[in-house]
């Protein structure tokens, strides 16, 4: 469902537009960021990302809203790995 656009802040400081419901890896993939990936499927966390603080994996999440402001995205650093 597709309930209109929203900014998105890069770790690098940059900024791009995303439709809502778009997916995480195609957005970062448009605006120059790499999202390292690995399974491609959901099960081995190398795509982890921060979004608003949330850890997702990119591979298999879709950008959300309806949301007021941005959503600030941040590379997720597991201390275990
Ligand atoms: S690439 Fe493996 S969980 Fe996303």
């Amino acid at each position: 469902m597709n309930t209109g656009t929203i900014k998105i802040v890069w770790p690098n400081g940059s900024t791009s537009e995303a439709a809502v419901g778009n997916d995480w890896l195609k957005e970062a993939n448009k605006a120059g960021i790499n999202i390292p990936t690995g399974c491609l499927n959901g099960s081995c966390g190398a795509c982890e990302i921060e979004v608003n603080g949330e850890v997702i994996r990119a591979c298999i999440s879709t950008i959300k809203g309806p949301i007021k402001g941005n959503l600030k995205v941040d590379f997720f650093y597991d201390p275990f790995w």
